[in-house]
């Protein structure tokens, strides 16, 4: 013992000051921003910090992830480099069929897989905050979840941003009583400043905190959560709750430069996508130009919806889409001055736009990371609470494919590989990404349906250039997804030289008719050890980092 003790201080000493000495939190709400910095400061770890983040968003904005959802949590623990990522996707039902969105005459009817409790695949999102304390962080739930339960009981106010994503579901929230109780105001979007109080959900999350996950997946709450659904047309049972767990993945890991990109293996679509689509730029010399890139993209793309899905369901062939020598397949047919008409390529497909979700990125002064993409899906997701419980369920069940060739919500088509089966995970997009260099370290990610990967990728390609992390955030988008054929972007870019450049090659370049994405972003210079986080100036976010002022937006150290 007498060898041994000095031994293990001087251990852990090594691994302190191998951290930034600085902790930084950036999310999609001020109040989540704050809630994380809380906990930091109360001695939490980047993982304690990552639950308080998320438990205070599922409060604060409803509209984009929470209690009834799941998400995905790529993890880095600084002292012995573990990496791992922590799939809180959420299940289908037990009762669910293949079938279950078509009508006797195998037409999807679009209301089922949208709204209400048909809609709800089985939550992830309490698991994960257990899973996440029990296993990596150093405080109990209860305190990390304080914050949370705090801004439950006493209130949130609604702003614009809000009012906006309110208005987009208002008739499906006035179809059930207590989502409309809850998030509208006499069956209208309520007025800005209005104080939205959750009594219920505060009761939820205290349940969670003092009994763990039976607190949430069995007794009271798993009662009243079963009830509702059944009551109003579900197919949730006891068991379906009972049955739930999250699953730890190794993460993707690809390179581009002398960028290692460590990001979200399947059910989400999003660490093989953007890793193809770098392997296909990095087959050509010098900086790529933006033909190239919509051209990568439009190949990963084409393979998400010939090849993906829940791994435990479908063999995915992972190390070949990954592989330097398929991405040389697949950039030989890259005409330099031209684009390749998507239907050329095979068997057509189209793919998602996005609403709402949110990401949020942690790093703590030991070094230890997170980077979280969280959803219910839609915004207000099934616009469905179970009575008594404040819980607003997912609509996730869209993210399956309800028959093949026809489109869910963001006009996705999927293969046989995303066909919905009891247990299974619907594919997604998510993609909450690190990108290591020798002397710096990156955390990003962001909501925004299938555009979310791309978007990724530009914080990436704006990464490894070295750019600073506003310049990640603020960068104007633009995207492929293989079908529909054409480069969806940002009004700004559609006026661009880079833009006339594309038509020039003949690509059809169209405008999402507003700014899309909520990026998080952080990043950590080693060499001088600065660290700088940002939030996204198209959302109502924060960033924030130890012993600075806090940043509305953008800032840095
Ligand atoms: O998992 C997915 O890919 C979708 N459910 C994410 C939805 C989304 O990002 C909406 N965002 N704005």
């Amino acid at each position: 013992m007498r060898i041994l003790l000095p031994l293990l201080l001087l251990i852990t000493v090594t691994a302190q000051a191998a951290g930034p000495g600085k902790n930084a939190v950036a999310s999609a709400h001020p109040l989540a921003t704050d809630a994380g910095m809380e906990i930091l400061a109360k001695g939490g770890n980047a993982y304690d910090a990552a639950i308080a983040v998320a438990a205070a968003l599922a409060v604060v904005e409803p509209y984009s992830a929470g209690m009834g959802g799941g998400g995905f949590w790529l993890l880095h623990r600084e002292s012995d480099s573990l990496q791992t990522f922590v799939d809180a996707r959420e299940t289908a039902p037990d009762a669910a069929i293949p079938t279950m969105y078509q009508d006797r005459d195998g037409k999807v009817v679009r209301d089922w897989a949208l709204n209400g409790p048909s809609a709800a695949g089985i939550p992830g999102q309490a698991a994960a905050f257990v899973h996440l304390a029990d296993n990596y962080g150093k405080l109990p739930l209860k305190t990390s979840l304080a914050p949370a339960i705090r801004l439950a009981r006493e209130g949130f106010e609604v702003e614009d941003h809000y009012r906006k994503l309110a208005g987009y579901r208002e008739e499906v929230l006035n179809r059930f009583p207590e989502a409309a109780a809850l998030f509208l105001h006499n069956g209208k979007v309520p007025p800005a400043g209005h104080v939205i109080k959750q009594p219920d959900l505060a009761r939820v999350l205290t349940l969670l905190a003092e009994k763990g996950k039976a607190g949430f997946y069995q007794g009271e709450v798993a009662r009243k959560l079963v009830e509702g659904v059944e009551q109003a047309g579900g197919i949730w049972t006891l068991e379906d709750l009972a049955n739930y767990d999250v699953i730890e993945r190794s993460p993707t890991v690809s390179t581009f430069k002398n960028a290692r990109i460590v990001s979200a293996p399947p059910p989400s679509a999003g660490g093989i996508v953007m890793g193809q689509a770098l392997n296909i730029l990095s087959q050509f010399d010098g900086e790529p130009d933006t033909h190239l890139i919509v051209e990568a993209m439009r190949r990963a793309y084409q393979d998400r919806a010939r090849y993906l899905g829940d791994p435990d369901f479908v063999d995915i062939p992972v190390d070949k889409l990954l592989s330097s020598e398929y991405a040389r397949q697949r950039a030989r047919s890259i005409n330099p001055d031209e684009a390749t008409p998507s239907h050329t390529l095979g068997e057509p497909l189209t793919v998602e736009e996005g609403f709402h979700t949110t990401h949020l990125s942690v790093l703590d002064k030991a070094g230890n990371r997170v980077a979280a993409t969280l959803s219910i899906n839609l915004p207000f997701g099934s616009g469905f609470v179970p009575p008594g419980t404040g819980v607003l369920l997912n609509n996730e069940m869209d993210d399956f494919s309800a028959k093949p060739g026809s489109p869910n919500a963001y006009g996705l088509v999927g293969s046989e590989a995303n066909a919905i089966a009891p247990g299974k995970r619907p594919l997604s997009s998510m993609t909450p990404t690190f990108v290591e260099f020798d002397d710096r370290v990156a955390i990003l990610g962001t909501p925004g349906g299938s555009r979310i990967i791309t978007m990724v990728m530009l914080g990436v390609l704006e990464a490894a250039n070295d750019q600073p992390v506003d310049a990640w955030v603020n960068r104007v988008r633009f995207h492929h997804q293989y079908l529909p054929d054409e480069v969806q972007a940002e009004p700004e870019f559609v006026g661009s030289e880079a833009a006339k450049e594309l038509m020039l090659r003949g690509h059809h370049v169209v405008s999402t008719g507003r700014d899309y994405g909520n990026m998080q972003a952080i990043l950590w210079r080693k060499g001088s050890n600065e660290v700088t986080a940002a939030s996204d100036p198209r959302g109502i976010g924060s960033a924030a980092v130890s012993g600075q002022a806090p940043l509305k937006k953008t800032g840095t150290d």
